[in-house]
């Protein structure tokens, strides 16, 4: 690149004006000095395009052409789109048409790279234009370029996340405040960090989507978000994150992909972690990715995963790395065609230790009862923790469980449900140690 060229401004076009794009404007405003000297040349939105233009917007639009439709930006004097309208389409079709016509593109489009990345990667290789989606995992935290450039010398056997903030937000509030459930996510709503359908962040679909771009990096596989196990945190209690809590444990949101003899786990769910572990502490919309590799052990990156100012942190380092001409070519680390399918490992096979609570009836014998049914399935209570018979009638019990597959301990648990002692609800949540970092 000669340097009459790179010292021309970087002129970018901007699909949907919503939280994080009005924070990617706010903060080119407010840093415009520093990242000029930074790439050595201005980063300048010409063009935007806005749904309703009536709609009251917290940045500064003088000087931006603003436009209808997203498309529109395909012909426009730009050189990169930044599209953060989230969604399959037109999002697909804006990303795709901008890179044939040469453009670059920058995405915090999580959904699209996990369910449709063979697509718009491949298009970005077929163009030689960048695609950059640090903004798409980890809000602020830079894990992308972690994960593939600075651990790019590393087997990666495992990735531990706490990966959606709201989910975080809403348990830390409900550990922290009592808050029921229903008041943490209006509190996490109010604050910007849900999804346009909270239900993605509640039942696991965003931190599912963030784990499959995560695992592809990490494991040379295409992304493969339909195969993910997704677990909702509405099945967690305030009364289960108050036993956790005596227990010894928090109950995180953890996204959680791991390299075995045999295949690949790639799971989403609420988790016990042992609360002297860092993610125990990982509190509030913040994201926490542990990432263990061959050689570096474990890295634990710790940030704001949501919000309008951290995402449009990631945004603009991908910006910034464009406006330099060192956007790195191939957007998962290697050639699309090179990635390999690998084989998902049942979940009956995924080793855990659980969290159990349930309801005894106050007899004689009937604890024995229960512990002898895990003996016989050879497992062995790890902790136990007993609440006294209310009305005289029923024990309120929680126990945590050795390590054992999914499959053993469902058998039982069936027979543990089969018991005349057994009453009311049961819960029952899987339990990560992290062997390594204790
Ligand atoms: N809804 C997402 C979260 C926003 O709560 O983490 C960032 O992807």
């Amino acid at each position: 690149m000669n340097k009459a060229r790179n010292e021309r401004p970087l002129r970018i076009g901007v699909a949907g004006l919503g939280t994080v794009g009005q924070g990617v404007l706010r903060v080119l405003a407010r840093n415009a000095s520093l990242i000029q000297a930074r790439c050595g040349r201005k980063l300048v939105v010409t063009h935007a395009s806005i749904r309703d233009r009536n709609k009251r917007r917290d940045c500064d639009l003088n000087g931006v052409a603003l436009l209808d439709s997203p498309l529109e930006l395909v012909e426009s004097e730009i050189d990169v789109v930044v599209e953060l309208m989230g969604g399959l389409e037109p999002a697909e079709r804006l990303i795709v048409s901008a890179l044939k016509v040469g453009k670059s593109v920058v995405t915090a489009n999580k959904a699209l790279l996990a369910e449709r990345g063979d697509i718009v990667i491949e298009a970005a290789e077929r163009s030689g234009q960048a695609l950059g989606f640090e903004a798409a995992v980890g809000g602020g935290i830079p894990v992308i370029q972690v994960l593939r450039e600075g651990l790019a010398g590393n087997e990666v056997d495992s990735i531990s996340g706490i990966i959606n903030g709201t989910s975080n937000y809403i348990l830390s509030r409900m550990t922290q405040e009592d808050l029921v459930f229903d008041e943490a996510l209006a509190e996490a709503q109010k604050l910007g960090y849900a999804e346009a359908n909270p239900s993605f962040d509640v039942e696991g679909t965003d931190a599912a989507h963030k784990l499959a771009i995560l695992a592809a990096i990490a494991f040379g596989m295409p992304p493969s978000f339909t195969s993910i196990l997704r677990e909702s945190l509405d099945g967690v209690h305030l009364q289960d994150v108050h036993l956790a809590k005596e227990l010894g444990y928090r109950i995180k949101p953890l996204g959680i992909a791991k390299r075995g003899n045999d295949g690949i786990e790639l799971r989403v769910h609420p988790t016990l972690v042992p609360t002297h572990h860092p993610l125990a502490f990982v509190d509030g919309s913040l994201n926490a990715i542990r990432i263990h590799g061959d050689i570096v052990g474990q890295t634990v990156l710790i940030g704001a995963g949501a919000g309008a100012e951290p995402t449009a942190s990631a945004v603009i380092a991908d910006l910034i790395e464009i406006a330099k001409g060192r956007a790195p070519s191939l957007p998962l680390g290697q050639p699309i065609n090179l990635l390999k399918t690998q084989p998902l490992l049942p979940l009956e096979s995924a080793q855990s230790a659980f969290y159990l609570r349930l309801q005894l009836t106050d007899t004689p014998g009937a604890l024995r009862a229960l512990t002898t049914i895990l003996a016989e399935q050879k497992i062995s209570v790890e902790a136990i923790l007993q609440k006294e018979p209310h009305e005289q009638k029923f024990a309120t019990l929680a126990l945590i469980t050795s390590v054992t597959s999914e499959s053993n301990y469902s058998r039982a648990l069936n027979k543990i449900l089969e018991l005349p002692f057994t009453h009311g609800q049961t819960v029952r949540l899987r339990v990560e140690y992290f062997e390594d970092l204790k």
